[in-house]
């Protein structure tokens, strides 16, 4: 198969994760990855926090609903929107573009051999109160979500999601 199509299929969510740290080399690849996602008007309204202290790790994990991930992750992306690159017109985009970029940073970890874990923050209130005091960040950065990345400590088994009862042609009757 296709090595990027297999990348999409074979990706996995990962909780728990081994003590190998992720390089600087490929924490810049996971960046520029994520800025190459497609953005509303090309606003491209993200910001990035990269956080390997293991203080600030634990706290998030324990700070946060489903996070455990956190206690073993050896490093943690967290996708922001800037609420001050917004669209006038189309408020809510941010959310998209951000995503896109978060999805992006998701298949270039498993192409790196990386696991990763999606982390929801937005629009979970206590979540994103939580991030934002843990982080210092400013009024107009919005976490939308927490990547736990590392090297699995499992095995890790792809779903088979495809169901072609959610497919429609042309019209839904
Ligand atoms: C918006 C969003 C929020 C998520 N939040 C969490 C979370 O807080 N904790 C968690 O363990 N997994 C979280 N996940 C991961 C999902 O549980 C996971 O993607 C889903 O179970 C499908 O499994 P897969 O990623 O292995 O295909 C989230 C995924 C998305 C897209």
């Amino acid at each position: 198969m296709n090595t990027t199509i297999d990348t999409i299929m074979t990706r996995t969510s990962v909780r728990k994760f081994s003590e190998t740290p992720i390089t600087a080399e490929q924490i810049n690849i996971l960046l520029n990855a994520g800025m190459a996602a497609p953005s509303a008007l090309n606003r491209q309204p993200w910001a990035f926090i990269v956080v390997d202290n293991a203080e600030i790790l634990h706290r998030l994990g324990k700070g946060l609903h489903f996070a455990k991930a956190l206690y073993t992750a050896p490093l943690a992306i967290v996708v922001c929107g800037n609420l001050k690159m917004k669209l006038p017109l189309y408020k809510e985009f941010w959310v998209q573009d951000c995503s896109a970029a978060t999805q992006n940073i998701l298949l270039a970890a498993k192409a790196l051999g990386l696991g990763s874990l999606w982390i929801g923050v937005h629009p979970v209130e206590n979540n994103e109160k939580k991030v934002s005091e843990i982080l210092q960040l400013p009024k107009h950065i919005a976490p939308l979500n927490i990547i736990a990345l590392g090297y699995s400590e499992d095995e890790q088994n792809p779903k088979d999601k495809y169901d072609p009862k959610k497919v429609k042609h042309n019209l839904w009757s």
